[in-house]
């Protein structure tokens, strides 16, 4: 099946050539994913399996685990993920998309690296920090969420020396990286000879600065906000979302200020430059109402996922192909970390007799 074409906009990398990256991303299986989805990671997560080396996807249900307790939902939902990837243009033959479960080693790479963390660090863990402010008793998997991902990110065996491993996140994501960070020179201090690292030590490339997409509500678009416009949402549902936009009651002639409006907000997150500046041109003049901004995002948001609405339709007739590609992506993967497991076992005296 080709790549659906995807109007991704890849920022120009100035990598010099031979400067190897390889990205690793976890996608959380919580939901159909949301416009904000799309612009803060997705976009990127699809641009960059052309621009880097070598590109590794995995949809995180263990990590789901922390606080869904569905099966049903959690296995519907690591799918729809797989297929909203594959229908935005995911290409498996650029990159490895598979499910974080299928790849047992990150568990056992998780109990290493917990062994040589204080529980210090992880009583630092913002969202740890939230539940138990909000007076809820956090499970001990939410507690160590932070080195189960720094296991997803170091499993993938080290890169070639000199390579980068880069790993592309929402600003939220920062103080997670920190600790993959700060694991991966713990083992290499306890576990290395000097100036013989096992593990690369990771970077975060922050990726909200692209775009802070509004809610329905004007806050930031969120899921548990619930103010989203799904990117597969469509007809009536898609109408109703995008005509609820709240938007200040300035009467229809009266020239408007479109920085000032959550309507042009997205807009400009879908418009070339020149329709950009020619619909913040009308917003000035007056005589163009809110009414006529939607009517132009509602436009837009269906020109521009119509292929992959498409493509998605197709993927749900043919889960067989979809269940391959994982299950490909998945035994590519669990080479890469067996092949680092074996190496981190002999480390450690993890003795084998199998
Ligand atoms: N914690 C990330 C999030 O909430 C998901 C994630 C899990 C992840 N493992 C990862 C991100 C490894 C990057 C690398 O979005």
């Amino acid at each position: 099946m080709p790549p659906a074409p995807d109007t991704a906009l890849s920022s120009p990398e100035t990598d010099d050539a031979d400067t190897q990256t390889i990205v690793t991303s976890g996608i959380q299986p919580s939901g159909r994913l949301h416009l904000g989805n799309y612009f803060g990671a997705i976009r990127r997560h699809i641009a960059l399996q052309k621009e880097a080396h070598e590109a590794l996807y995995f949809i995180v249900n263990y990590h789901a685990m922390t606080t869904v307790q569905d099966p049903e939902a959690l296995r519907e939902h690591t799918l729809d993920v797989a297929l909203d990837y594959l229908a935005l243009g995911l290409d498996p033959d650029e990159a490895t998309l598979f499910v974080q479960s299928d790849v047992p080693q990150v568990a056992e790479l998780t109990w290493v690296f917990l062994n040589l963390l204080p529980t210090s660090r992880l009583e630092k863990g913002v969202a740890y920090k939230e539940k138990v402010a909000e007076g809820l008793t956090p499970n001990a998997g939410l507690f160590t969420y932070p080195v189960l991902q720094a296991a997803d990110i170091l499993a993938y065996d080290a890169p070639p020396a000199g390579a980068e491993l880069r790993v592309p996140v929402g600003r939220d994501q920062r103080q997670n990286i920190e600790v993959a960070r700060d694991v991966a020179r713990r083992f290499n201090n306890t576990f290395c000879e000097k100036g013989a690292p096992l593990f690369p030590v990771p970077e975060a490339e922050i990726l909200d600065d692209v775009a802070t997409v509004p809610g329905l509500d004007g806050r930031k678009m969120s899921k548990s906000y619930d103010n989203t416009i799904g990117i597969f949402d469509e007809g009536d549902t898609l109408e109703e979302k995008v005509y609820s936009i709240v938007t200040d009651s300035a009467p229809l002639d009266e020239p408007k200020d479109p920085e000032a409006d959550n309507v042009f907000a997205l807009i400009k997150l879908f418009a070339p430059d020149e329709k950009r500046e020619e619909i913040a041109e009308q917003y000035r003049a007056g005589g163009y109402g809110y009414g006529h901004a939607k009517d132009a995002l509602l436009g837009m948001i269906e020109a521009h996922f119509a292929k992959a609405r498409q493509r998605r339709k197709e993927l749900v007739e043919r889960e067989d192909y979809v269940r391959d590609v994982l299950r490909e992506g998945a035994k590519k993967a669990r080479e890469r970390a067996e092949a680092l497991m074996a190496k981190v076992r002999k480390r450690v005296g993890l003795v084998t007799s199998a």
